[in-house]
C-alpha cells in the first residue's frame, strides 16, 4: 500500500499574482461559503485595479519568454499538471463539494472533464502548424505563421468552475500565451486558486498564471479594457457576456472575444424512442448538478402519441432521487449555489403557474436545497420555455409531430446544446441537422463535453469553439509572411 505524503494546499485567502502569494488590497473582502451548510471555508481580501495592472505586467514579460520555450518544454508542464491533478483528485473533488455544491457525482464528472483537457493541452505544443501558400506574384512565397496570441484573460463562472477554468488556461498556457484570470465570485478557490497551485506545484514558470480574486461588478471591465490581453475568454451569463464583448469591440483597445454563454437545450423525444431510456437519459441530463449547467436539458418536448407515457414514467423515475447532502454518495441532487439563485428559481416557480403550466411535481425548499420541480401542460410562450432556467425545475412540452418537435426546438434566441432520441437513426440525424445549434446528441442527453470535439454555441450562445483544434486557432494568431526572393517588377 503507497502512502500519499503529499500535504494539502493551503493559503486560499491570497492572490497569486506575479508568482507570488499576496494579500488583497482592496478593502472588501469575499467570503466564500459552503452552499449546503454555510460554513464559511475561506475569507479572501479581494485585489485592487493596481494588482490587476502588476498581474498584467507580469503575464506580459513572462509570455516573451515562455513562447520562445520549446514545445517539449511546455507540454512537459501540462503533463506534469495532469500528475498532480491525479495524486490530488481526492482533495480537489472534496473541494468542488463543499465550496460548489456539487455532488459526488458531478464533482467526478468534472473531475474527469478536467483531466482530460489537460492531457488534450499537452499535446497542443506539438500540433501547432503553419503552412505554406502559392503565390500569384512571381518570385514570392508566402508563409503563414501560427503564433501565441499573447496575454489572454479568462474570466469564469461557478457551475463547473474547475473545468471551465481549466478549458481555458490550459490551452493558453500550452499555446505559449499568459493568463490573467478572474474565477467567479462564488468558486474562488475551485474556479482559479487551487489550478495556480496545481500549476506552481508542476513548475510553471512565475509570472504566467495570475489570479486575480475580485468582485464582477468591480474589477471585470477593468480586466476587459486593459491594453494588455489580445483575447478576453469569457464563459458566463449572456447579458454579462454582451456587455463584455461591447467593451472588447468599443474601447480603446480591439481585442478578440471568445464567448460561452447560456443555453436553452431542447431533449425531443419522437414516437418511436425508447422511452424507458428516454426517461432516464432526461433525468440525468437535467437535474446533474442541480441543472446549473448551460448545456443542461432545458425544455423537454415529447411528441404527442407518446407524451402521457413519457410523462408518468418520468415523474416516476425523478421521485426516486435522493436530495440533500452533496457529500453523500448516492445524492441525486444537491445545494444551489447561492441565495440569489434560489430566489429567482421560486419566482420561475411561481410564475410557471401563473401561466398555466401544471406542476406535478413539487417539494420544500430547505436552505439552498431545491427540490426537482415538474411541470406539465408548458407552451413554447412560457418562461420556462422561453428563458434558461439554470435550477431543477422542467418543463414538458407536448408537440404535435416531429415538425412541430423541430419547430419548437428551434424557437429559441440560444443554440448551444440540444438532444433527441428515436429508433431511427436516419431520422435522427435528419432532425439533428434541423437544429440550429452548436452541438446536438442523438439519443443521449445534451450535456456532453469532449476534449478533441468543438464545443460552443450560436445565436445568444455565443461565440467560438473550444477543444481540439478549433481551441487552437481560438488561442492563436495567424501571422503571414511572405517573402520575395526575386526583384518584383512594380508598375512605377
Ligand atoms: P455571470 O454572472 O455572467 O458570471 C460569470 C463571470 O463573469 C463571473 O466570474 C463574474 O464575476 C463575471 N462578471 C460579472 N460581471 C462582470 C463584468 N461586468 N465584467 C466582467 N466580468 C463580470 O454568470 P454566472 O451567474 O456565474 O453563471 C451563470 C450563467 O453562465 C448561465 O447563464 C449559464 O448558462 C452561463 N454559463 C455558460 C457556460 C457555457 S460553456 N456556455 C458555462 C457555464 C455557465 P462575479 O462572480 O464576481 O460576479
Amino acid at each position: 500500500m503507497s502512502i500519499n505524503t503529499t500535504s494539502a494546499y493551503s493559503d486560499f485567502h491570497l492572490q497569486f499574482i506575479a508568482g507570488e502569494w499576496q494579500t488583497g488590497k482592496d478593502d472588501s473582502i469575499n467570503t466564500n461559503t459552503n452552499p449546503y451548510n454555510g460554513d464559511t471555508l475561506v475569507e479572501v481580501q479581494q485585489a485592487t485595479k493596481d494588482q490587476l495592472n502588476e498581474a498584467y505586467d507580469a503575464a506580459s514579460q513572462a509570455q516573451e519568454k515562455w513562447a520562445k520555450q520549446t514545445p517539449a518544454t511546455r507540454a512537459a508542464v501540462l503533463y506534469k499538471v495532469v500528475n498532480i491533478l491525479d495524486q490530488r483528485q481526492e482533495e480537489i473533488v472534496d473541494w468542488l463539494i463543499k465550496e460548489s455544491g456539487s455532488t459526488r457525482i458531478k464533482a467526478m464528472v468534472e473531475f474527469s472533464a478536467t483531466r482530460a483537457i489537460t492531457l488534450e493541452a499537452a499535446t497542443f505544443p506539438n500540433r501547432v502548424h503553419g503552412e505554406i501558400r502559392p503565390s500569384n506574384t512571381p518570385g514570392k512565397e508566402n508563409f503563414i505563421y501560427r503564433e501565441p496570441i499573447g496575454v489572454v484573460a479568462v474570466i469564469s463562472p461557478w457551475n463547473f468552475p474547475l473545468h471551465l477554468t481549466q478549458r481555458s488556461i490550459a490551452p493558453a498556457l500550452a499555446l505559449g500565451n499568459a493568463v490573467v484570470l478572474k474565477p467567479a465570485s462564488d468558486t474562488p478557490v475551485t474556479g482559479g486558486l487551487l489550478l495556480a497551485k496545481v500549476f506552481e506545484e508542476a513548475g510553471l514558470p512565475k509570472g504566467l498564471l495570475n489570479v486575480v480574486v475580485g468582485s464582477g461588478s468591480e474589477i471585470g471591465d477593468a480586466i476587459v479594457e486593459h491594453k494588455a490581453p489580445s483575447l478576453v475568454s469569457f464563459t458566463g451569463s449572456t447579458s454579462v457576456g454582451k456587455h463584455i464583448g461591447e467593451l472588447a469591440n468599443g474601447g480603446e483597445y480591439i481585442k478578440q472575444v471568445a464567448l460561452e454563454l447560456g443555453g436553452n437545450s431542447p431533449f425531443v423525444v419522437l414516437k418511436d424512442a425508447d422511452i424507458e431510456q428516454a426517461v432516464k437519459a432526461a433525468a440525468f441530463g437535467k437535474f446533474l448538478h442541480q441543472g446549473q449547467i448551460c448545456i443542461a436539458i432545458n425544455r423537454v418536448i415529447v411528441e404527442d402519441e407518446i407524451y402521457d407515457d413519457f410523462v408518468e414514467r418520468f415523474l416516476a423515475h425523478v421521485k426516486t432521487l435522493n436530495v440533500g447532502d452533496p457529500n453523500k454518495q448516492d445524492t441525486a441532487v444537491g445545494p444551489i449555489i447561492n441565495e440569489k439563485q434560489v430566489k429567482s428559481l421560486k419566482e420561475k416557480i411561481a410564475k410557471a403557474q401563473d401561466e398555466g403550466a401544471k406542476m406535478i411535481l413539487s417539494g420544500e425548499i430547505e436552505g439552498q436545497v431545491v427540490p426537482p420541480h415538474i411541470f406539465t401542460e408548458v407552451t413554447r410562450e412560457m418562461d420556462l420555455s422561453r428563458n434558461e432556467v439554470f435550477g431543477p425545475l422542467v418543463g414538458i412540452i407536448r408537440a404535435k409531430d416531429e415538425d412541430d418537435a423541430l419547430s419548437i426546438a428551434n424557437d429559441s434566441m440560444y443554440g448551444l446544446s440540444s438532444a433527441v432520441f428515436t429508433a431511427d437513426m436516419q431520422k435522427g440525424l435528419r432532425f439533428a441537422r434541423g437544429i440550429r445549434a452548436g452541438m446536438t446528441h442523438i439519443n443521449d442527453i445534451s450535456v456532453n463535453d469532449e476534449s478533441n470535439t468543438p464545443f460552443g454555441g450560436e445565436k445568444n450562445s455565443g461565440i467560438g469553439r473550444f477543444n481540439g483544434e478549433w481551441v487552437l486557432e481560438e488561442f492563436t494568431r495567424t501571422h503571414w509572411i511572405s517573402m520575395q526572393n526575386e526583384p518584383r517588377e512594380y508598375p512605377f
